[in-house]
């Protein structure tokens, strides 16, 4: 057995009680914290906690790696339930071309944007992909991620979308991180289908949606919902075939245009609509007291330059906010949850509290893992960050651009270690 003790720390912050699988509404600007704590974790789980006038102290200490978080924070590692992470290419020629004033609807008009991104794609071999892919993952581990989503959506036929699942399927089996898996067949239409809309929708129905089933490739299910892309009455047959296997929707909408989509997402019991970007009096009503958790994505906000998330509108009408990194080489070339929840602070007057509860526990909840991750409570995976000697928990996100970290325990074992590895 492994066994790894923290001690010192000058507070443990993301207590949350066992049992609390996403925070909701005006609780979200409370962090549950013990000062002055302790950590215990045995192989992958965390198994005790408190201040240190609870230690029950160490008799055996053969073996036992400690780290003194003396004047440190030790708070959840980051989930990401937003990303595009696979990917060939990068597109850093479009954003110069957006920098010299072509908007993002323009370049995908011109065939760049996401069928760039499929042309490149298609290209790749499934082991070049892989290994590009699990660099970037490695970074994003030393950066504090601990769980990530990642969809597919880059392929667009059945076997191109097939192999960018399984590449994510080697990534969850080979990487220490969770990964899941989001197939979205229905990102943008194929140019060989471009004449034929109905014929694409139902090879995703009647083929890719069973194939990802039979081989076990996807958790959830994905539509872009949106002008130009697909429309709300095809978003919902695609959730129907989904749903039918078993698999959840967590789908894009509002990013550009409001079309209807939050409510049928909600509807049809989706586990996220992500972006928000833009939003109807309609689309707030829907999403009040749903069970459906907005996910917002500032860093594609900043690097698009499209308005920001409502964060403090959805947080007042009761909802449990989580924020993603949306990291793909067009609207968000960055995985980097330090800056989201800086960005998130900054730019969506989200408390550090709630921005922290937000990329933590609600995080987790909106790819189905809050029951393991997204705070430190006994039982729960041990996958946390330990901080640089800070001040408070508001200076993570006030140093923007800094990641402020010292140590990532990733599953119990130190993935990245700092100097409060003793
Ligand atoms: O979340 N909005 C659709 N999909 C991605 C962008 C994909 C791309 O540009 O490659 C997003 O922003
Ligand atoms: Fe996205």
């Amino acid at each position: 057995m492994s066994r790894l003790l923290i001690k010192n720390a000058k507070a443990l912050l993301g207590t949350h009680p066992v049992g609390a699988l996403r925070v909701s509404g005006n609780a979200m600007a409370d962090l549950p914290h013990i000062e002055d704590g302790w950590l215990l974790v045995e192989n992958d789980r965390i198994t005790g906690l408190g201040g240190m006038d609870t230690w029950p102290g160490v008799t055996d200490w053969n073996g036992l790696e400690v780290i003194d978080a003396t004047g440190r924070y030790v708070l959840p590692g980051w989930c990401d339930p937003h990303t595009h992470a696979v990917f060939a290419a990068t597109r850093e020629e479009e954003w110069v071309d957006r920098i010299r004033g072509l908007t993002y609807q323009e370049i995908a008009a011109k065939g760049g944007g996401i069928l760039n991104s499929a042309r490149k794609l298609r290209e790749a071999s499934e082991d070049d992909l892989f290994l590009s892919s699990k660099a970037r993952l490695e970074e994003l581990m030393r950066l504090g991620t601990v769980a990530i989503e990642i969809k597919s959506g880059y392929g667009l036929s059945l076997e191109a979308e097939l192999k960018m699942l399984r590449v994510v399927k080697r990534l969850k089996s080979e990487l220490l991180l969770q990964v899941k898996a989001t197939l979205l067949g229905a990102h943008a239409l194929p140019l060989e289908f471009k004449d034929d809309r109905e014929a694409y929708i139902n090879m995703v129905i009647k083929e890719l949606i069973p194939a990802c089933a039979a081989e076990q490739l996807a958790d959830h299910v994905d539509v872009f919902c949106e002008t130009n892309y697909f429309t709300v009455p095809e978003m919902v047959r695609i959730l129907e075939a989904a749903a039918a296997h078993g698999l959840p929707g967590k789908v894009h909408v509002n990013q550009f245009t409001s079309i209807g989509a939050i409510h049928e997402a909600v509807q049809h019991n989706c586990l996220s609509v992500d972006h928000l970007e833009v939003m109807t009096d309609a689309d707030f009503t829907a999403l009040a007291n749903s069970a459906t958790i907005p996910t917002l994505l500032p860093g594609c906000s900043f690097f698009l330059g499209i308005p920001y998330g409502p964060a403090r509108q959805l947080m007042a009408n009761g909802n449990a906010v989580a924020l993603a990194s949306d990291f793909n080489p067009g609207s968000s070339p960055s995985g980097n949850m330090n800056t989201v929840v800086s960005l998130a602070c900054t730019q969506m007057n989200m408390l550090p509290e709630e921005a922290i509860n937000a990329a933590t526990l609600n995080a987790a909840a909106a790819m189905g893992l809050s029951h393991e991750l997204g705070s430190l409570s006994v039982g729960k995976r041990a996958s946390f960050i330990v901080t640089r000697p800070l001040h408070s928990p508001a200076a993570l996100p006030y140093f923007f651009g800094s990641d402020g970290i010292d140590t990532v325990v990733i599953n119990g074992r130190i993935t990245r270690a700092g100097e409060a590895v003793a």
